[in-house]
């Protein structure tokens, strides 16, 4: 969502803001803003609209400040403009503030000191941290002091980093549910809100924790609690290069990375199986639960995430006699979940960083249930926050359109439902054969790469569409549901997911001439039951995509994909990627911006 970069040190700190910015141009943001600190006064620019508009208004060349901070906003308090835009500064501009987050008391602060006299200029919550820096800069005489008494009044959730003329070399950096990371070479210290901004500079990072709050200057770095207690540096070796977030050879971060899935697979799947080809997993042999006990299993997410635990759930009730949950982490936290010391909930985040998903983490823990996330970045917040992580291999996602995350995510759960098999006893069938086919999963998917170019000749019939229907049912739904929200999110195309015998109980009344039909028919117990449900749509003029296994007869149908034979609890592994193709080519088209769509944002961390 927004993006912080900030820099003290012995070289120009604008370069550094900028680039850093760019790098998290991906998250999404309506306007961008810098400050740049003088020992007299602080000097800010800030912009609605792109970074390129930011940088036409900004002399670069004539900048030699060596401190400052930058951000890029996504508006939440107060429409896009320059005068929401970050940095916020106080009255007389001598302190200067960015801001990730929510802060929840605002309408309080702001009402006390607007009765001080501070005049407000802009309709953000943020400004009001200023504000409050310096009342407490002119109580307490020093920036330092400040800095802890303006935290410790704050409620909401905040990175925030801060700088001053009184303390010119010195950013003050704040962190509570949202991400925050610092690093440092050796005469700088940088921070940034994604270690993208980062790697430019350093792969060796300090995530900051919540209730932390990291001094910076010029090659070093003071860690503290809200209280100013000093405490140990925990810093990670981040393993991959920027080289690796570029686009490579394709047009876009989201075909590249649907190109990336078999790597991210075999990756994501590396030392999962022993010698005796059993599942790997100290993670979940770490986890305090008394597995006799075990009664239920949440699967819980968003988005792209909250699909791929659909699928896990629909497959872990199949086998396992333990009562087994799906929900929306934004419904969980306000639903009636039954969690106690008997519960497992299982957390899955592309990011690591997704409010609700966090939020939903932390009630899980204070109510006593053991929590596993599943993450694909190193550090992230809910991998500090459940209590065991296990980590997707699938490396940067860049594209706001989640495609190897998925399947990776998939992947793993997949793994984890092995494992709570071995735990708790229920019974895979065949449980060789899938570990078998689980290992060519990347030969699979480098196969269903192969139907690129037809995929891609089919989107033709999408893109003067104005809706599509996707339907599937058992593991084909959650698949159904994933290649709905790709198209529509990167192509605008309305498009809706159904499970197919529900078409005939009001779905069906849309079906018309030439509406286009997806339909997923690679689960063999129920293709049949699919089949006569394509049929009702064809009977009102529908234009059928069938997408079906190696083995079900679909002679009749005039378009239609399959994917290579393989166990049909990994089919919908490779039948998505022809989903997210299908998407990305109709996007193309129709010449949308594929990896930054309208209204989106990469990570959301706000509810
Ligand atoms: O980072 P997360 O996996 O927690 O993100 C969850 C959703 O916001 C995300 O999957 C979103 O739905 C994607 N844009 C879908 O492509």
């Amino acid at each position: 969502m927004c993006g912080i970069t900030g820099f003290t040190g012995k070289s120009r700190a604008l370069p550094f803001l900028l680039q850093g910015l760019e790098k998290l141009e991906y998250r999404g943001y309506d306007s961008a803003g810098v400050t740049l600190v003088g020992t007299e006064e602080l000097k800010t620019w800030k912009e609605k609209g792109r970074l390129s508009v930011l940088e036409e208004k900004l002399d670069i060349a004539h900048c030699p400040q060596r401190c400052g901070i930058g951000h890029t906003r996504w508006a939440t308090h107060g429409i896009p403009s320059n005068l929401n835009a970050h940095p916020h500064n106080n009255m007389d501009n001598t302190i200067s503030i960015v801001h990730n987050g929510i802060i929840e008391n605002y309408v309080e602060l702001r009402a006390d000191l607007e009765a001080k006299g501070f005049v407000f200029a802009s309709e953000t919550d943020t400004e009001t941290v200023a504000h409050l820096l310096d009342f407490n800069y002119r109580e307490t005489g020093n920036m330092r002091d400040a800095v802890y008494a303006t935290i410790a009044g704050l409620e909401g959730s905040f990175a925030l980093c801060i700088v001053s003329c009184y303390d010119p070399e010195t950013i003050y950096v704040a962190k509570k549910e949202n991400p925050m990371i610092v690093g440092k070479t050796g005469d700088a210290a940088f921070c940034a809100s994604d270690a993208t901004g980062l790697l430019s500079l350093t792969k060796d990072v300090l995530p900051l924790d919540d209730g932390q709050i990291a001094i910076l200057k010029p090659g070093s770095i003071e860690l503290t609690d809200f209280a100013g207690k000093a405490l140990e540096q925990n810093w990670i070796h981040i393993p991959y290069d920027m080289e690796a977030a570029q686009k490579g050879g394709y047009d876009s971060f989201m075909m590249k990375e649907i190109h990336e899935q078999p790597d991210a697979v075999r990756e994501t799947l590396r030392g999962r199986f022993d010698k005796n080809d059993r599942i790997r997993m100290d993670e979940i042999d770490a986890l305090e639960i008394s597995w006799e006990r075990l009664r239920r299993v949440y699967f819980i997410a968003c988005g792209t995430a909250y699909h791929a635990c659909i699928y896990a759930r629909t497959l872990f009730d199949r086998y396992a006699d333990i009562d087994s949950f799906v929900m929306p982490a934004s419904e969980f936290r306000y639903g009636t979940p039954k969690l106690d010391a008997d519960t497992l909930c299982v957390f899955v985040s592309q990011s690591g960083e997704t409010a609700d998903t966090l939020a939903a983490v932390k009630l899980a823990n204070e109510k006593g249930a053991a929590t596993a996330a599943i993450t694909n970045v190193l550090g992230s917040s809910i991998s500090r926050t459940a209590d065991v992580t296990l980590y997707t291999a699938a490396g940067p996602e860049i594209a706001v359109a989640s495609t190897k995350a998925y399947t990776t995510q998939i992947v793993l759960l997949i793994c984890l439902i092995m494992k709570l098999a071995e735990k708790t006893g229920f019974v895979i069938p065949d449980y060789a054969h899938l570990v078998a086919d689980m290992k060519r999963l990347p030969q699979i998917l480098t196969e269903i790469l192969k139907l690129e170019d037809t995929v891609g000749q089919l989107a033709d019939m999408l893109k003067e569409q104005r809706d599509a229907y996707f339907i599937g049912r058992q593991l084909d739904y959650p698949t159904a549901l994933e290649g709905a929200l790709k198209l529509k999110e990167v192509s605008y195309v309305h498009a809706d997911a159904y499970y197919a015998g529900e078409l005939k109980h009001g779905p069906i009344a849309l079906i018309e001439k030439d509406t286009v039909v997806v339909a997923m028919a690679t689960q063999p117990e129920v293709a049949a039951k699919t089949m006569s449900n394509i049929q009702e749509t064809i009977a009102r003029g529908a234009r059928i995509i069938l997408i079906t296994d190696s083995t079900i007869p679909a002679e009749r149908f005039e378009y239609v994909l399959r994917v290579p034979a393989v166990r049909e609890e990994l089919a919908g592994i490779a039948a998505v990627v022809l989903l997210q193709l299908f998407a990305y080519f109709t996007a193309k088209e129709k010449g949308c911006d594929i990896d930054k769509p309208r209204n989106l944002a990469k990570s959301v961390t706000v509810e």
